[in-house]
């Protein structure tokens, strides 16, 4: 029998007793968890569908933001940390996030099978890096791919962002959420 697998969903907490360890967090959001806002595309870590963020605590309590593609993730790897998808962006008061508005406001989506893939890279960049440059963003965005809308709006979009609010509800909760981590992981912290 395996130890648990504790960590936070959104901002509920899950424990996992005797989990599959060939099980991808993808397939467990899908199949399992019943949120199905992520997306499967290449299932081999090429196209960024499936793209969810990661968070951990740092040493300073704050948290450390990851965009990492949840079909090459195995669900262990999630012990003590923070799974954020697309179905948890909705801002307190219903509003989209900012990644979210400034995809819709420049016209980033057309049939949105990688929209939340985008979106969850931009939300990572946007707790990562302050405003960064038109090359910058390609760069961090270089892991999702788009057939369909082309790339300019949703470059734009990444960019736009920023000016769409100061910090979100993730911010505003970060030193409880580290708080809730570091208690969750104890002393037996599985590295992704
Ligand atoms: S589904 Fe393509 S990278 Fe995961
Ligand atoms: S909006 Fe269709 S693949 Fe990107």
């Amino acid at each position: 029998m395996s130890d648990p697998i504790r960590f936070l969903l959104g901002t509920s907490e899950r424990e996992i007793r005797d989990a599959d360890p060939n099980m991808t967090v993808l397939q467990w959001l899908r199949t399992r968890a019943e949120q199905p806002g992520t997306k499967e595309g290449c299932a081999e870590g090429d196209c960024g569908a499936c793209t969810v963020v990661v968070g951990e605590p740092d040493t300073g309590g704050r948290i450390r933001y990851r965009a990492v593609n949840g079909c090459i993730l195995f669900l262990p790897a999630l012990h003590g940390k923070q799974l954020i998808t697309v179905e948890h962006l909705r801002q307190p008061d219903g509003a989209l996030h900012p990644a979210q508005q400034a995809l819709v406001e420049c016209h980033g989506s057309q049939c949105g099978f990688c929209t939340p893939g985008f979106v969850m890279s931009m939300f990572a960049m946007y707790h990562n890096e302050d405003r960064p440059g038109r090359q910058r963003i390609q760069d961090v965005l270089a892991g999702n791919l788009c057939r369909c809308t082309g790339y300019r709006p949703i470059l734009d979009a990444a960019e736009r962002m920023y000016d769409l609010g100061d910090g979100d509800a993730f911010s505003a909760r970060e030193s409880e959420t580290a708080q809730r981590l570091t208690a969750l992981r104890g002393d037996d912290t599985l590295h992704v």
